[in-house]
């Protein structure tokens, strides 16, 4: 009996002791498990901004002007108002141009700087899988927290984590402090990708001549951008020079962007999209050999009631204030002159711009036609190719904010480029689709028929939605 019970008590403390082992061996692996996943990112501590406000009193004339950008006024190609450019006197083509990229979908004229964290916060473009560096070139409190997170700022969620940072900081709308040393107010170059891109190219702009840094705080926003590979970092491609032929090389030779920024609908073709190159264009244009920069233009000469000159902020189009701007160089022209000069050179843009968006639309539609039925994939790369070419030089024209002014020469140069190129990809297209009978008439009868119910079509949103149909089904899936 005593005997029996003991063999009891053993196998009861046996089983008790395995019991035992099991729950601590679960419980210390969880708590090991644990410790692994959760990793807490070390960050520096955000550096407060300087408000707008903070100079208000000190630079009563700089900071009213700058409070003036949020006045909308509209000149005959341009202005301060927020409108689509996918009206029928603006770009219609461009939800077929851009048909796979959130750019066909919503895709407005810039305004002034005081809108800049209002309009990226609402654009169609911003989603739930935007990132932080978006907001780039937008808001006061990115340098801050450029510094504070390092590289993680750029690929962090725009809606999650960056943003209700920025607004946390009470962020602004491109503020004093995005151009000025705040305790000295020299002009400083405060977004990095810009140093970075000019100090590959040999340029300190640390170090850069005070004449210089009225085009380079400018330059560190408008100008062409990408988010150069996993870690979506912003990056210049300016390596090579400031043309759209230096451009399109870069992306080959520096980049990880030769698959494009998206492929488009209609044809399937991996496209380029080029974002306001104003800092380019300036830079390859005959008024920076005259001497003009930035300011000249953009930021007109004013004189306060007690005789005091000052740069107005106001930083908006020359000819909204062409006396404290054009004018005070060409001190022998009218007003009216000047005016004539720049619609002169915009007008005879627009026509040629026209142009070439409209033999880049055809060429998109005969490679879909070529798709469906059945043409030598060889051919097709060769069209393709050709399309990427001619879209990559006419969007580096038609985004850059001055319709032409900043380098009307350059422009019609890469106009005609595209046009050339275009025209080559019609050239193939047309004697492969002829080989395979298809009625080449009946096909931009087609054609013709998807750009008007585009244009047709009243919701800016929608048009998109019309770039394809049966006859033109979608090439990459939605
Ligand atoms: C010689 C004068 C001149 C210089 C220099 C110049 N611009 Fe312009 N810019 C213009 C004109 C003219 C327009 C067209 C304005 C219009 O159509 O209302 C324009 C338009 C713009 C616009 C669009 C304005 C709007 O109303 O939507 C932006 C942005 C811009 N320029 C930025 C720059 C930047 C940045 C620089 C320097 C890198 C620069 N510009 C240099 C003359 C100039
Ligand atoms: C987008 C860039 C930018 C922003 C934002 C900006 N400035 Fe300026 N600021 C300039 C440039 C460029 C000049 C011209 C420097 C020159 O001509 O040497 C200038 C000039 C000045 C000057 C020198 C006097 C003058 O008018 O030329 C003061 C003072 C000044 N800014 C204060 C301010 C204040 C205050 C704010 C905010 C309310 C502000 N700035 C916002 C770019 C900017
Ligand atoms: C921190 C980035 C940043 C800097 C620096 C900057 N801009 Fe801008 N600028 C923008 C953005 C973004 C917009 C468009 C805002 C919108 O549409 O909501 C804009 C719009 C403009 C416009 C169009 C305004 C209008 O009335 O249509 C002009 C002109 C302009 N900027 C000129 C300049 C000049 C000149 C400088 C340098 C003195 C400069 N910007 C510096 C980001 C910047
Ligand atoms: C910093 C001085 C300066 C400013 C500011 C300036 N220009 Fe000029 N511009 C020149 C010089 C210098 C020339 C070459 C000499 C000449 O033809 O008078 C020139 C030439 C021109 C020409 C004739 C040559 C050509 O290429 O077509 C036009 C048109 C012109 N400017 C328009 C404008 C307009 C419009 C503005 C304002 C948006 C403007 N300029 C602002 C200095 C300036």
């Amino acid at each position: 009996m005593k005997k029996l019970l003991n063999k009891k008590t053993i196998i009861f403390v046996t089983i008790l002791s395995i019991i035992i082992i099991a729950i601590s061996f679960i419980l210390l692996n969880e708590k090991k498990e644990k410790t692994k996943v959760v990793y807490k990112h070390v960050e520096n501590e955000v550096k407060k901004l300087y408000p707008n406000s903070y100079f208000k009193n000190k630079f009563p004339l700089q900071y009213n002007t700058y409070m003036q950008t949020e006045l909308e006024a509209k000149t005959k190609f341009n202005g301060s108002v927020k409108e689509t450019k996918f009206s029928v006197n603006k770009e219609p083509y461009l939800p077929i141009l851009f048909n796979g990229y959130g750019f066909a979908l919503d895709y407005n004229e810039d305004r002034g700087h005081v809108y800049a964290i209002e309009d990226v916060t609402k654009t169609l473009r911003v989603n739930d899988k935007s990132i932080g560096a978006c907001l780039t070139c937008k808001s006061t409190a990115v340098p801050n927290l450029i510094e504070a997170m390092g590289d993680r700022y750029y690929n962090s969620s725009f809606k999650e984590d960056i943003l209700p940072k920025a607004e946390s900081l009470k962020h602004e709308s491109i503020g004093c402090s995005d151009c000025h040393d705040p305790e000295t107010m020299d002009l400083k170059v405060t977004r990095p990708h810009f140093v970075q891109a000019m100090g590959n190219k040999g340029i300190d702009v640390t170090k850069a001549p005070p004449a210089e840094m009225k085009n380079y705080v400018c330059g560190q926003c408008h100008v062409e951008y990408y988010f150069r590979s996993v870690q979506k970092r912003v990056t210049l491609p300016l390596r090579i020079g400031y043309t759209a032929a230096a451009g399109f090389g870069y992306y080959y030779a520096f980049s990880f962007m030769n698959e494009g920024d998206f492929k488009n609908t209609v044809s399937g073709t991996p496209i380029l999209k080029a974002q306001h190159p104003d800092f380019e264009t300036y830079m390859t244009g005959k008024h920076r050999e005259r001497g003009a920069n930035c300011v000249d233009c953009h930021m007109a000469k004013h004189t306060s009631p007690e005789g005091k000159e000052f740069r107005s902020h106001t930083m908006t189009s020359p000819l909204r204030d062409l006396d404290g701007t054009c004018l005070t160089c060409h001190k022998e022209s009218t007003k009216e002159q000047v005016t004539k000069a720049i619609y002169d050179i915009q007008e005879r843009h627009m026509k040629k711009l026209h142009a070439a968006q409209e033999i880049s639309v055809r060429t998109h539609y005969y490679i879909n036609k070529m798709i469906t039925v059945g043409a030598d994939s060889g051919e097709i790369a060769a069209v393709q190719s050709q399309v990427h070419y001619a879209q990559w030089y006419w969007d580096f024209v038609a985004a850059e904010n001055s319709t032409g002014f900043h380098d009307p020469e350059g422009a019609l140069a890469n106009l005609e480029k595209s046009i050339l190129s275009s025209k080559k990809a019609l050239e193939i297209a047309t004697t492969a689709l002829q080989a395979k009978n298809v009625d080449i008439n009946e096909l931009e009868l087609k054609i013709k028929e998807r750009m008007k119910a585009v244009v047709d079509e009243p919701d800016s949103t929608k048009k998109k939605d019309h770039a394809t149909n049966d006859y033109f089904p979608p090439m990459v899936e939605q």
